[in-house]
């Protein structure tokens, strides 16, 4: 049986939200545990760069990041877990891909096209003021880190729908070139359901609103935060539309379907809000203090972690030299 090559990249910024959990976490966990894909998960250290320059910060996210996706359920022995960082064969090969990529075409791309446009409102002379170069090539970058591996799937978020895109252009690029397969094409999995998680306030939840649940909140603020979700004036008795309620999408996303029918028909008669939050946060508070509890003992316990990714730096590398020996050949410089 041909495994799918499953590769996704996690930028390590700080306090992962409920968003971020049922958007894109959640699914590639179980996408992980799928015995026809074999899982490359690696923490894109050297991405995060391109705006994260304090040391402490960024070995802090790297920790964090790591342990709430082993807390969550990804198990480092079944995947490839490693720091982008440790593997710098991606270097190499970002090089050879920016010979291969069209200035224009980075030109395009959506974070640097907003940057510019940004300091178009603001007046600015320059209108790339702001944009460092790896801003700039940060698509190229994403390439290698995917077709290194070769993959097949990459499961992100719609936003970066478009930088897999370019992926594939750049290996078509190179595989027209050398009139050979050297790259697969991947293949970007955009996970709908994380498109529409609502925040505390309604709004799509996401830490530029500052409307967000984190995932490893202490129960007491998980349970003060819950209690702050937005809702109307509707009393106690009166009929209310789960379609409209922060609280129903949100129960929704993590209740079996009978736990989802039964709150729904509680609706129907009239429930209070505040015994609404109360059912959200008894099934946020179940599913989470497992989880809870494994972060806190990662994240008290660096050297296992520090072990897990020389661990998955070592097999990841062992892929990496694979493909660039491919590459190297193909180019002509071995
Ligand atoms: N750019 C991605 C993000 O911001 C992170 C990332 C880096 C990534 N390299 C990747 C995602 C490769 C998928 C594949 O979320």
């Amino acid at each position: 049986m041909d495994q799918k090559i499953v590769l996704t990249g996690i930028k390590p910024t700080g306090n992962p939200h409920l968003g971020n959990w049922v958007g894109a976490i959640r699914p590639a966990v179980e996408l992980s545990r799928n015995p026809e894909t074999k899982g490359f998960y690696f923490i894109a250290d050297y991405h995060a760069m391109t705006g994260l320059k304090d040391a402490k910060e960024l070995r802090e996210y790297t920790y964090e990041v790591a342990s709430t996706w082993i807390a969550l359920g990804l198990d480092p022995s079944r995947v490839v877990f490693y720091r982008q960082s440790d593997v710098p064969e991606v270097f190499e090969l970002s090089w050879i891909l920016a010979c291969f990529s069209p200035k224009g075409l980075m030109n395009r791309a959506h974070a640097y096209k907003a940057q510019v446009q940004k300091n178009q409102e603001a007046g600015e002379e320059d209108v790339d003021a702001g944009v460092n170069m790896g801003l700039y090539t940060y698509p190229i970058l994403m390439a290698a880190d995917i077709l290194l591996m070769q993959s097949h799937w990459v499961p992100v978020g719609s936003d970066q729908q478009q930088h897999v895109e370019i992926t594939r252009d750049l290996a078509q690029y190179f595989n027209r070139q050398y009139r050979k397969e050297v790259f697969t094409l991947p293949e970007a999995l955009i996970d709908e359901a994380g498109a529409v998680i609502p925040g505390l306030d309604g709004r799509k939840m996401s830490k530029s609103y500052g409307n967000t649940i984190p995932i490893f909140a202490p129960p007491e603020q998980l349970r003060k935060l819950v209690f702050r979700i937005a809702t109307d004036s509707s009393r106690p008795g009166e009929p209310k539309d789960p379609e409209a309620s922060t609280i129903f999408q949100l129960y929704r996303l993590l209740a079996t379907p009978k736990q989802t029918e039964a709150l729904k028909a509680e609706y129907q008669n009239g429930i209070a809000w505040k015994d609404a939050k109360e059912a959200l946060y008894t099934l946020l508070d179940q599913q989470l203090r497992g989880p809870r509890e494994r972060y806190e003992a990662l994240m008290a316990n660096r050297e296992e972690l520090d072990r897990l990714f020389k661990e998955g730096a070592e097999e990841a590398r062992a892929i990496a030299s694979k493909t660039m020996h491919r590459v190297r050949r193909a180019i002509g410089i071995s």
